[in-house]
């Protein structure tokens, strides 16, 4: 009885999805697809009506093998099972714009941020994913892709050494420490410096403290001989007034790449715990906390990996009262940022007004120490 119910509820379900007759832009969506495969395939038989006549064009020859993550098909969301024009623009809506985010996204995040029904999603899901060569790649592919990893560099031998070359791109690098520490001046930093390696790039800047100077970026900028008006140009900030504004900021980042077509090199988030700390106070809402903080450092990740550009964020601390012996600093945040930090650097008050980096976790190089000096022009070494 119980079983028939449930299959006859199912089956209502499922007459209830097309949304034809209550959408009617369905139809004429349909109409365009099945037009533009009319042309298209007009056009392949031209292109191959051509290649018999002179053979393939060189740009074919030269073209690499299949790029990662490439689609099989061109898929548009509207290819996707249970998807309507209604649904694709609720999608739309809720930031999912592409088939990778549908891919990548879990049924959850996608029941709360659409209100599909489970079922649906899943369905979605699996039809993107199944879209995708999202295979195993061999450690030699792998290494090919770290060749495209740009290292910025801060100014200071030492500190850069101690870095394997300065601050890479395609991972996030988080710097903590009290406060005067240095860790403001080292975002200003690389959102000038990205742009000595290459003129074109671009930094943003997600400034939460309210402690993004201008005046500051042309010290920075005179300092490593760009054009100081240039510069600013090349830097976008924003201002991010609490937590959630802060992770819809980061979410709109891949937005401004595509839309701008801007080479971003850096995102600078400063500081990347400071609204959480504020918002959240009490062991009651340490669990929403450090779930949300996870959140925005998987965007950061996915935008860092994506866009091979470096996620720079600064963290504070706080005093471990347990901590008898040694440093009692330990950073906010606990293990969720430790572990999402694919570089994480602990600076401190050095002797003489220096300031002293200390990698605590890299995943290809030694822990380590070194002395910078924080000047006008940059960081030198002491
Ligand atoms: P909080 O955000 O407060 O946690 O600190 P922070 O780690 O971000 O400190 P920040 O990077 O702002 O470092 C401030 C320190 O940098 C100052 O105490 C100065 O020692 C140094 N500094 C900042 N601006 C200049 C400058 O123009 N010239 C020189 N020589 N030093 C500067
Ligand atoms: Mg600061």
């Amino acid at each position: 009885m119980v079983t028939e119910a449930i299959k006859a509820n199912e089956q209502t379900s499922w007459t209830r999805t097309p949304l034809k007759e209550e959408c009617p832009v369905d139809d004429v969506l349909q109409e365009f697809q099945t037009h533009r495969t009319r042309k298209e395939k007009s056009k392949a038989k031209e292109l191959e009506q051509m290649d018999e006549k002179h053979g393939p064009s060189p740009t074919e020859i030269e073209q690499p093998a299949e790029p990662e993550n490439e689609l099989k098909k061109e898929l548009t969301m509207l290819d996707l099972p249970g998807v309507g024009a209604a649904t694709a623009e609720k999608l739309k809506e809720a930031g999912y714009d592409t088939i990778m985010s549908v891919a990548v996204a879990s049924p959850g995040k996608l029941i709360e941020d659409v209100g599909l029904t489970e079922q649906v999603a899943r369905k979605m899901i699996h039809a993107a994913r199944n879209s995708f060569k999202m295979g195993f790649q061999s450690g030699e592919e792998v290494l090919k892709r770290r060749a495209r990893v740009i290292k910025i560099s801060t100014g200071s031998k030492a500190f850069d050494a101690l870095l394997g070359g300065g601050f890479e791109t395609g991972c996030i690098v988080e710097c903590y420490g009290e406060f005067g520490s240095g860790k403001t001046q080292i975002g200003h930093l690389l959102a000038v410096n990205c742009q000595k390696q290459d003129p074109n790039a671009y930094a943003i800047y997600i400034d939460t403290e309210n402690t993004f100077r201008p005046e500051r970026i042309k010290e920075l900028a005179k300092g490593a001989g760009l054009d100081p008006e240039e510069v600013l140009r090349h830097i976008k900030v924003a201002r991010a007034y609490n937590s959630d504004h802060q992770m819809l900021l980061a979410e709109k980042v891949s937005e401004i790449i595509d839309s701008d077509k801007l080479n971003v090199r850096v995102v600078i988030v400063d500081s990347l715990t400071a609204h959480f700390r504020a918002e959240f106070i009490g062991r009651g809402t340490l669990a929403e906390r450090q779930q949300k903080i996870n959140c925005h450092m998987h965007t950061l990740l996915k935008v860092a990996d994506t866009y091979n550009l470096c996620a720079y964020v600064t963290n504070q601390v706080q005093v471990d009262p347990a901590q008898f012996f040694g440093d009692p600093t330990k950073a906010v945040g606990g293990h969720i940022v430790g572990h999402a930090s694919t570089f994480r650097i602990y600076l401190r008050k050095g002797k003489k007004g220096s300031r002293v980096a200390k990698l605590v976790d890299a995943p290809n190089l030694a822990d380590g120490e070194c002395n910078f000096v924080v000047n006008t022009e940059g960081l030198t070494d002491v």
